[in-house]
């Protein structure tokens, strides 16, 4: 696949490194083209920089690797998105991190969504640390960690779902685009443990599922 990735701070760099390593290619662009230029010579040749108007036109997604304040502004500059699958990463974040700017009754990807209405809006990886990205999905044993993610289009979210799982990571469908409602606050709990609880950033959340018998009937 082609994907676009706007901006190359944290987020943008780390997603541009696990994609490429995937395979495919990335179309990078941020609003300093030299540290974009130093993050894709960093990753390698299938990471490409180009204009921000150039972004969407031949990407199959396009990520918003924005602060949330930016990503309208940021995706309405990549060029025309009638149509295009686009993954909404933000936790709507207070200046001050001490909670969420928008909930519960709404969420963040669902405003978007408004202000964007010919795009397909996907949340994903917004409860997915940028260090969890670079180094890896591998939690050691068989335990990977999870990237969720949430849309009303089927088409989107099997694209979003296949980039995933790609990447290494367990794609898990949390439902419509309305449930980024529940994956903004998990985001906010995900930052609160690694910032404020000091667990670090190399923490993400998963969801166990019990699949062998023997262990069932251990635990009976
Ligand atoms: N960091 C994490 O672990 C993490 C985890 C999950 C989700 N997120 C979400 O991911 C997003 C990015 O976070 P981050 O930590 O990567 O932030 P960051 O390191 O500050 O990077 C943000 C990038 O966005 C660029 N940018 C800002 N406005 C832009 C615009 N209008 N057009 C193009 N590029 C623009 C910035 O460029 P300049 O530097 O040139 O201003 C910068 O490269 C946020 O929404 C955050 O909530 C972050």
């Amino acid at each position: 696949m082609k994907i676009g990735i706007i901006g190359s701070g944290n987020m943008g760099s780390a997603l541009a490194k696990r994609i490429a390593l995937a395979g495919h290619d990335v179309l990078l662009t941020a609003k300093d083209r030299a540290k974009a230029e130093a993050v894709a010579s960093g990753i390698g040749p299938t990471v490409r920089v180009v204009a921000a108007g150039d972004v969407a036109r031949d990407a199959d997604i396009v990520i918003a690797a924005t602060p949330a304040g930016s990503q309208a502004e940021a995706l309405r500059s990549a060029g025309d998105l009638n149509g295009k699958t686009v993954i909404d990463i933000a936790n709507p974040l207070k200046p001050d991190m001490s909670g969420l700017s928008v909930g519960y009754t709404t969420s963040f990807a669902e405003e978007l969504a408004k202000t964007l209405p010919t795009a397909r809006i996907v949340k994903a990886f917004n409860t997915t640390f940028a260090q969890v990205l670079s180094e890896g999905a591998d939690f050691g044993g068989d335990v990977r960690a999870a990237v969720f993610y949430a849309g009303d289009d089927d088409k989107a979210k099997k694209a979003v779902h296949a980039l995933i799982e790609s990447m290494g990571f367990d794609a898990i469908d949390a439902g419509p685009l309305s449930h980024a409602r529940y994956l903004e606050p998990m985001g906010m709990l995900n930052i609160w443990l690694g910032y404020m609880a000091k667990r670090g950033t190399g923490i993400a959340p998963t969801w166990l599922v019990r699949r062998h018998k023997a262990a069932s009937k251990r635990a009976a």
